[in-house]
């Protein structure tokens, strides 16, 4: 079984991806952490994110990148969103998102483009949406906690500017499958919107 979980930043997707993995069993992919880490990447080697060759050249991170705290921060995200632009990048980290879908058993990826373009044979798929000042005030909460000094308004400005890259692009924008099941989780409490992913998936695996 493969579950294909998108939706854009802050919308609870990978809070709903860790659940489902741990209700069924199954390993979880945070795909969002392989282009922050080319992001990352390609800052601390002196590259421009928005040249193709600078990012290109960042998806040979090594990984034990993938545990820096630092991929968590607003400005890895924004570098992510950047590099995450080029048709080179996404093409290089295809083939790692594939193999982790299709291992024996089955998988739980979060994202942008899973049930679109890594595993559009995904069994299931939630497209999982929320209005932008329920993300923001999400955002803001988790960045307060991590101690990170940074404003609502700034969180907004950041999330609608990425927001634009991530739908905009011509390479494997940020859209719902045919065949997803949206769920907004604005009005839903966290254990709600965990709930609602569970029965979601239950429904559509029988
Ligand atoms: O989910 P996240 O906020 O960690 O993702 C960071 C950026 O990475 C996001 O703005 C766009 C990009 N991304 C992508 O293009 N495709 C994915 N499957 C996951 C993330």
């Amino acid at each position: 079984m493969i579950v294909a979980v998108d939706g854009p930043t802050a919308s609870g997707k990978g809070t709903i991806a860790k659940a489902i993995s741990a209700h069924f069993g199954l390993p979880h992919l945070d795909t969002g952490l392989l282009y922050r880490a080319v992001g990352r990447q390609c800052a601390l080697s002196g590259g421009n994110p928005d040249d193709s060759d600078d990012a290109f050249a960042a998806t040979a991170f090594p990984d034990a990148l993938l545990a820096d705290p630092e991929l968590r921060s607003e400005a890895a995200g924004g570098l992510a969103s950047r590099v995450s632009l080029h048709p080179e990048v996404r093409q290089a980290l295809f083939k790692r998102q594939r193999e982790f879908a299709l291992q024996p058993g089955g998988a739980v990826l979060d994202g942008r483009d899973i049930g679109t373009v890594i595993a559009p044979d995904a069994q299931i798929k939630l497209f999982v949406t929320a209005s932008v000042e329920a993300r923001a005030k999400r955002r803001f909460l988790e960045m307060q906690q991590q101690g990170r000094g940074i404003t609502v308004e700034e969180i907004t400005a950041d999330l609608i500017a990425r927001d634009a890259r991530d739908t905009g692009r011509t390479d494997a924008p940020l859209l719902a499958a045919a065949d997803a099941i949206l769920l907004d989780t604005s009005d839903l409490g966290r254990d709600q919107a965990i709930a609602a992913a569970i029965a979601a998936t239950e429904a559509r695996r029988e």
